[in-house]
C-alpha cells in the first residue's frame, strides 16, 4: 500500500489540537493501559469522566438503571474517596470485570485527552505501547492524517508518552519512509531514536519487538511519572506498561445520546482486522545496528531507580572509580 502517512502530534492535553483524520490518545502510565487490559479481560462500556464529581454521580445514576460500574481512576496516581479502583492495570483481572458490568474511569490527564479529542468529530482510539501494533494498523485504516495525542503529564509533556509516540511514528516510517511529520511528531520521533539507541542493547537471538520492548521500557523508567509511580509503590505497572505488541484490543470512542446531550463511551475494536501493515518486519531477528559512536561514559542507576548518564570522565568526579551498573 503506497498510501503517504502524515502524523501530527500534540504533547499534552493543554495543547490546541490540529485538524486530522484520526486521532490515537496515548496515557502509557497508565490510563490507556488500563483501558486496553479492561477490555483484554472482557470488560463491558467503559465511560471516560471529565472529573471525579461527574464519575462519581454518573456511576450512582448506571447504578439506579440496575448496571453494576466499577468506578476507578485516580488523583495524584491513587484512587479519589468513593472510588473502588486506583489506576493500575494489575487491578484489572478477569475476575474484577466478571463483577461488573461497565467501568467508570477519570483520571487526570488520559480521559481529558480522550475527551478533547472526541470534541472533535473524528475517530478516537486508545493508544499505548500494549496495543502499539493494532492501533496504528487502526488509524491508518481511518485516514492517513494520524493525529496522536499525548495526554503528557499535568498539562505539559511527558517522556513516556512522547517516547510512545515516537515509537508509533518510527514504525510507520518503517513502512512508509515518506511519512510526513509536524515538527511535533519529528521530536516525538528523535525521543524514541535516541533513547533507544543508547538503552542497553538487545540480544541479537531475538526479535526487533522484544529488543523494542526492553529498550523501550528502560527510558520509560527514566520518565518523572514512572520515578514518581515507583516511588509510591507502582514499579510493577511500568514493566506491564511497557510490554509493546501485547495485545490486538483497540479502545474506540463512541457517542451514545444520554438526555439532550451525547455520552462518550469506549468499546473495544480489535486491531487485526485492519492488517495494513503486516507484522513480518518487527517478528524479524533483530539486526542490532551498530550504534552511532557510543557516548564515552557509564549509567550510574539512582536509588530511586532512574538513571543518570555521565559522559566522559564526569563519572569518576561523581562517583570516584565506583562500579557502573553496565559493569557488574
Ligand atoms: C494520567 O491520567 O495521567 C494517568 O492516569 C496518571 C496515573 O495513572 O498515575
Amino acid at each position: 500500500m503506497s498510501k503517504l502517512a502524515e502524523v501530527e502530534v500534540v504533547l499534552s492535553h493543554s495543547e490546541r489540537l490540529p485538524v486530522v483524520d484520526v486521532w490515537l490518545i496515548i496515557d502509557i502510565l497508565r490510563a490507556t493501559t488500563v483501558m486496553t487490559s479492561w477490555f483484554e479481560a472482557g470488560g463491558g462500556d467503559l465511560y471516560p469522566s471529565e472529573s471525579v464529581e461527574e464519575a462519581l454521580n454518573l456511576a450512582a445514576s448506571l447504578k439506579k438503571d440496575g448496571q453494576t460500574p466499577v468506578l476507578m481512576g485516580e488523583r495524584n496516581a491513587i484512587a479519589p474517596e468513593g472510588f473502588d479502583l486506583g489506576n493500575s492495570p494489575l487491578d484489572i483481572t478477569r475476575d474484577l470485570v466478571s463483577r461488573h458490568s461497565c467501568a467508570v474511569m477519570a483520571t487526570t490527564n488520559g480521559t481529558k485527552a480522550l475527551l478533547k479529542a472526541a470534541s472533535t468529530g473524528r475517530p478516537v482510539f486508545a493508544a499505548c505501547a500494549r496495543n502499539a501494533f493494532a492501533a496504528l494498523n487502526t488509524a491508518l485504516s481511518r485516514g492517513s492524517r494520524i493525529g496522536i495525542f499525548c495526554s503528557g503529564r499535568k498539562g505539559r509533556p511527558a517522556w513516556d508518552d512522547t517516547l510512545c509516540a515516537g515509537l508509533f511514528i518510527s514504525r510507520l516510517k518503517d513502512y512508509f519512509p515518506e511519512t510526513r511529520c509536524s515538527d511535533s511528531a519529528r521530536l516525538a520521533l528523535l525521543a524514541w531514536r535516541g533513547a533507544s539507541e543508547n538503552a542497553l542493547p538487545g540480544n541479537a537471538s531475538v526479535s526487533v519487538a522484544s529488543v523494542e520492548s526492553s529498550r523501550f521500557e528502560y527510558s520509560v523508567r527514566t520518565a518523572d511519572h514512572a520515578v514518581f509511580l515507583k516511588k509510591i509503590g507502582f514499579g510493577d505497572d511500568i514493566a506491564f506498561a511497557s510490554r509493546v505488541d501485547a495485545t490486538d484490543v483497540v479502545p474506540e470512542l463512541h457517542e451514545q445520546p444520554e438526555g439532550d446531550g451525547m455520552r462518550a463511551v469506549m468499546r473495544p475494536s480489535h486491531g487485526e482486522a485492519h492488517a495494513i501493515l503486516q507484522k513480518d518486519l518487527l517478528d524479524s531477528p533483530a539486526v542490532i545496528k551498530p550504534r552511532a559512536a557510543p557516548l564515552e561514559g557509564k549509567l550510574s542507576d539512582n536509588q530511586d531507580g532512574s538513571y543518570v548518564f555521565f559522559a566522559g570522565k564526569e563519572y569518576e568526579k561523581w562517583h570516584g572509580n565506583k562500579r557502573g551498573p553496565d559493569e557488574r
